[in-house]
């Protein structure tokens, strides 16, 4: 029986809690090491399980991987077996970022067509677009999606994404940083990770102007050499410890981050009623008497975060009026939402639209974690809940909170996982 974690509600949480990098810019940087043979270092590395599942794609495709503590050493090979199997990439779907490196090192890639998941259909037809843009030729073989360069070598292109979609600019930058010529990226995503990403393909060698903005403009190299690189600290992590200070009515605070990376969420915890302290790499919440109603709606960076909303309709949850949350990046991204109202949480969800009616308090409950954030936010309801809440399927929020539980507790929550 896989393990569960059991919250008892009620104490207001204070102290200080660190975060590690960040899971979504770390998968795509281990990744990225496939572009140049020989030993990478990365450094701040969130000891998570999707860290755990991308070591084992690398492997797979012919890498020795080593982590020790949060330094992840990665050896990669002359020859590459450019290959992501099925189940590697069921396990987690950012293993698609290896079809860019694939084909602009090796010239081919045999990926796992990922598929939908539990927040929609996802599909991935911009990353192939901009693949196929820059010479890339496409073909579903049995569910395995077959990419090869029939000139050998890809070739720069100007790209437009119809969305700044996270991967498909992850998959368009790492596929350029080799390919002959210039390319750019227009209407990029324009995340910090994305940003930390650039820096450190830079840092391997590759030309890359623009990150943060809306062109990336890439100078293709002939080669490209190992490099050390310390990870983006994770703001969903921050996001997540700031919300736990918030909703239990503490004063927490979050060191190694970059609040300016949490700009629109911090400023909405403010309208919740908590105040924050900001300095240059941390900040503390004073979580407010009772929360305040907002509304939100989740957007791609500098917009709100979709992978911060759980956590905010369970703070709303229990605030004072009504919020209508809106999520606008993923079909279905509310089906925690179900596991909340077991709690009393009053929210009814048409579509994309959530509207959360506050209750005085919620009554712990066992639940079910479906999704790493979903996952979280169900711990976070179980902080400021009447008594105790079993969260269930854990092991959804180990793919993207190193102990989080012990982190908890460490700021004075009842918490602990047993099986
Ligand atoms: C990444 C993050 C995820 C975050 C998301 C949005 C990682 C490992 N995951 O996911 O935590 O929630 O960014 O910030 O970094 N889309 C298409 N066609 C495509 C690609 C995407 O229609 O070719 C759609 C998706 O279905 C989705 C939206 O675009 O509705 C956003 O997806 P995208 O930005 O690509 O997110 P991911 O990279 O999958």
């Amino acid at each position: 029986m896989s393990e569960v974690i059991e919250v008892v509600g009620g104490t207001a949480l204070r102290g200080e809690v660190g975060v590690f990098g960040a899971k979504n810019a770390v998968l795509k940087e281990m990744v990225a090491t496939l572009l140049a043979p020989g030993t990478h270092t990365l450094e701040n590395v969130p000891g998570i399980l999707d860290v755990t599942l991308m070591a084992d794609v690398l492997r797979h495709v012919g890498c020795a991987v080593d982590l020790n503590g949060h330094t992840l050493t990665i050896d990669v090979p002359e020859d590459p077996n450019p290959e992501a199997p099925l189940d590697l990439v069921r396990k987690m779907r950012a293993s698609i970022v290896v079809l860019g490196p694939l084909l602009a090192r090796v010239g081919k890639a045999r990926v796992a067509f990922p598929g939908g998941d539990d927040l929609g259909a996802r599909p991935i037809d911009m990353h192939m677009k901009a693949l196929e843009k820059m010479g890339a030729d496409f073909s579903l073989e049995h569910g395995v999606l077959v990419g090869t360069v029939p000139d050998g070598r890809l070739q720069g292109a100007d790209l437009g994404l119809r969305f700044p979609s996270v991967g498909a600019t992850e998959n368009a930058v790492l596929a350029a940083v080799l390919a002959e010529g210039t390319t750019t990226v227009g209407n990029p995503a324009r995340e910090p990770e994305i940003i930390d990403l650039c820096r450190h393909l830079n840092e391997m060698g590759a030309r890359i102007e623009g990150a943060g903005t809306n062109q990336i403009i890439v100078q293709g190299v002939d080669r490209l050499h190992p490099a050390t690189h310390h990870v983006v600290p994770d703001r969903l992590e921050a996001g997540t410890f700031a919300v736990a200070g918030a909703i239990s009515g503490g004063e927490v605070t979050v060191l190694d981050c970059n609040p300016e990376n949490l700009r629109v969420e911090l400023s909405k915890l403010e309208a919740i009623g908590c105040r924050i302290d900001r300095e240059e790499d941390r900040f503390t919440v004073h979580g407010p008497d009772r929360p305040q109603a907002v509304d939100i709606a989740t957007l791609p960076y500098p917009g709100f975060h979709t992978d911060m909303q759980s956590q905010f309709v369970a703070l709303l949850s229990i605030a004072d009026g009504t919020s209508m949350v809106t999520e606008n990046l993923f079909d279905n991204r509310f089906s925690y939402v179900g596991e909340l109202a077991r709690m009393g949480a009053d929210i009814t969800v048409d579509w994309q639209h959530a509207t959360v009616r506050g209750v005085w308090q919620l009554s712990g409950c066992p639940v079910m974690a479906n999704d790493i954030r979903a996952g979280a936010a169900l711990v976070l309801a179980g902080l400021a809940a009447d008594g105790t809440t079993t969260v269930s399927e854990v092991h959804h929020i180990d793919r993207g909170y190193e102990r989080f539980t012990e982190r908890l507790a460490g700021l004075g929550a009842q918490i602990l996982r047993h099986r």
